[in-house]
């Protein structure tokens, strides 16, 4: 089994990153899928207090070689683990050649494990979130509808676009009033990346404002809140579905697994 690498971007902060995380991986879960997510947030590292969990150990203890990759992992619920970040992800850029092999081998071990790794990043353009967009099979970058989410989306794209190749680059409204609103949002968003980047963003549905969606930080079991009569689980398992059946899972890429986002922190 390849793992499948998904990241999780936004050029504003707040717009809804680690609740879509959760949610998506509370549904990969429901589906049989087995998930890792990879709290690549420095600053706000919070994956962990969805569930209700505390973490003792980080990626930043691996690379000092004080513990594990293995020991790091926090199960967090059925079918869902993760690795924190902690201030070890800021490291990464600036590794030397030990410290990204032992990253590398720690990553290399969980290989096969999971169907999916979430990368969940913090928001804006530093050097870290580009070279992580550029190592995830599939980059998702998520926004609403306010003005300063637009044009921080757009500006994200457009670094990403002038220093990496951006295929398999998907926009997702979220908080968006409907299902017409979303598909909105995504058509004016698409109209200006394609006109002034020449780069096209893929479409996989977008998700409403729904306080459903949020009672993943306040409920004892984050697992039965969003329940399959809901608005909530049919617009989740769209996502999933476009997400499962993605082509960039075929590629030359995403036939490597876990080794080709590990390149990413060796180029
Ligand atoms: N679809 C939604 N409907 C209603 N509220 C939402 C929705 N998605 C997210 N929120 C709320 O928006 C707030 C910010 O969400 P979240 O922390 O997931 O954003 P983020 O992008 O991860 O933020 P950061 O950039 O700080 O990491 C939270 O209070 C969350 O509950
Ligand atoms: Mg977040």
């Amino acid at each position: 089994m390849n793992t499948r690498v998904v990241g999780m971007a936004s050029g504003k902060g707040g717009v809804g990153k680690t609740t879509l995380i959760v949610n998506l991986a509370l549904q990969l879960a429901e589906f049989g899928k087995k998930v890792l997510i990879f709290d690549a947030d420095l600053g706000m590292a919070n994956v962990h207090l969805a569930f209700s969990k505390s973490i003792s150990h980080s990626l930043s203890d691996v690379i000092d070689g004080t513990v594990s990759l293995e020991q790091t992992i926090v199960s967090l619920s059925e079918g869902i683990d993760l690795i924190p970040g902690g201030s070890g992800v800021a490291n990464i850029a600036d590794l030397d050649e030990i410290g990204v092999s032992s990253i590398v081998q720690a990553f290399s071990a969980i290989e096969g494990q999971y169907d999916y790794l979430l990368v969940d990043m913090s928001a804006g353009i530093s050097t870290q979130v580009l070279t992580f967009l550029s190592s995830v099979h599939l980059k998702i970058i998520v926004g609403t509808d306010e003005l300063g989410s637009i044009s921080d989306a757009y500006s994200l794209i457009k670094v990403l676009s002038k220093q990496h190749s951006i295929d398999n680059l998907i926009y997702l409204p979220n908080r968006v009033s409907s299902s017409k609103a979303g598909k909105k949002l995504y058509d004016s968003l698409n109209y200006v990346t394609t006109k002034f980047l020449n780069k096209q963003l893929e479409y996989v549905g977008c998700i409403s404002e729904d306080s459903l969606y949020c009672r993943v930080w306040d409920s004892p079991e984050p697992e039965r809140i969003i329940t399959s009569s809901s608005n909530a689980y049919a617009e989740l398992s769209a996502v999933v579905s476009e997400i499962e059946r993605h082509l960039a899972f075929n590629s030359h890429e995403g036939s490597r697994g876990l080794s080709f986002f590990l390149d990413g922190f060796t180029s």
